[in-house]
């Protein structure tokens, strides 16, 4: 087969950034593979789609999943195995003749931060540095969709919590990632590239209440709450070492370490990245169900 026509497949097609990528990647005219892991999520994926089931868990499986595509955009959750399943996505993708993959690893990826998931994408972007084949790391900032987990609390009580303080953090628009991982899985010219993606510009807590409240047509506000109370209202929710993860995560926030702002979407995709206002606004109907 042509290395044009080798498809390009998807992982985490199911979840918030592989959905976004399958959505930018429709209509770039080439063939798309996306990794589910059960049979029954062939019908949660865009229609037309075609689907592989496989799990990161299952070498066997991820290697059939790989196997005869051009090119492969790698995403995990950020829970504890993360590191092992992405360096051994990596290794079978090198094996099975992947020609590049693109790694969504995070905004300020670093082996000595204090933030563990900062630490284990940096050490997940050596590796795939190391194998020889071609790859684009996507570094987003905190995600708007992210917020879709306050969608309750902002519906019933107009207001959500985080540990932030007035800290302005650069967040992003998943579908403005989706956009740069399609560009760098389908054109030339993103081979060995690092982007740091950020939303338009560095925004409070504070800000994304007001434009919620614009977007919603009522009030909404946001809390700052210490640290533990903000872990004891994940717990049960995920794994301690993911809720530990979080609440480092949020600390380098609260530092104003997450604040720059690049054109890094706009760049590569000709438009710019969207707002925190043009994401209230889409999806009000979240806020408000
Ligand atoms: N959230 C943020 O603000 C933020 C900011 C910067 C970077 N990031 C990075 O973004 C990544 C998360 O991306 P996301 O939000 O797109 O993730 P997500 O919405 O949690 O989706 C995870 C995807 O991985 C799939 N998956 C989970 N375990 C699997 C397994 N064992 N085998 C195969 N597939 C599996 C899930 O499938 P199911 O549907 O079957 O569960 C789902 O499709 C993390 O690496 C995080 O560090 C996040």
């Amino acid at each position: 087969m042509d290395q044009e026509d080798r498809p390009v497949l998807v992982t985490g097609a199911t979840g918030s950034t592989g959905r976004a990528v399958l959505e930018a990647l429709a209509g770039r005219g080439k063939p798309v593979r996306a990794m589910v892991r059960r049979e029954a999520d062939r019908e949660r994926l865009p229609v037309g789609v075609q689907a592989v089931v496989a799990d990161f868990d299952d070498a066997v499986s991820v290697a059939a999943a790989l196997r005869g595509a051009g090119r492969a955009y790698l995403v995990t959750p950020s829970a504890e195995r993360a590191e092992a399943q992405q360096r051994r996505f990596a290794d079978l993708a090198a094996e099975a003749g992947v020609e590049h993959v693109v790694v969504l690893s995070q905004l300020a990826a670093d082996k000595d931060s204090p933030v563990r998931f900062l630490r284990y994408h940096a050490m997940v972007e050596e590796h795939v540095r190391s194998l020889g084949i071609g790859y684009t790391f996507l570094r987003p900032n905190l995600f708007f969709q992210g917020l879709l987990a306050f969608a309750g609390l902002v519906s019933a009580q107009g207001r959500f919590y985080a540990p932030i303080g007035d800290a302005k953090v650069s967040a992003i628009d998943v579908r403005d990632i989706g956009a740069v991982a399609a560009a760098a899985l389908t054109e030339a010219g993103h081979e060995g590239a690092t982007y740091t993606l950020t939303g338009p510009a560095a925004i409070t807590h504070h800000d994304i209440a007001a434009a919620l409240a614009s977007a919603l047509g009522r009030d909404v506000t946001f809390a700052e709450v210490p640290p533990d109370v903000f872990a004891d209202s994940l717990s049960g929710m995920m794994p301690p070492w993911q809720i530990d993860g979080l609440l480092e995560d949020y600390a380098h926030y609260g530092r104003g370490e997450a604040a720059e702002v690049t054109a890094t979407v706009a760049d590569i995709t000709g438009k710019p990245s969207r707002s925190i206002g043009q994401f209230a606004r889409d999806y009000a109907a979240a806020f408000s169900s």
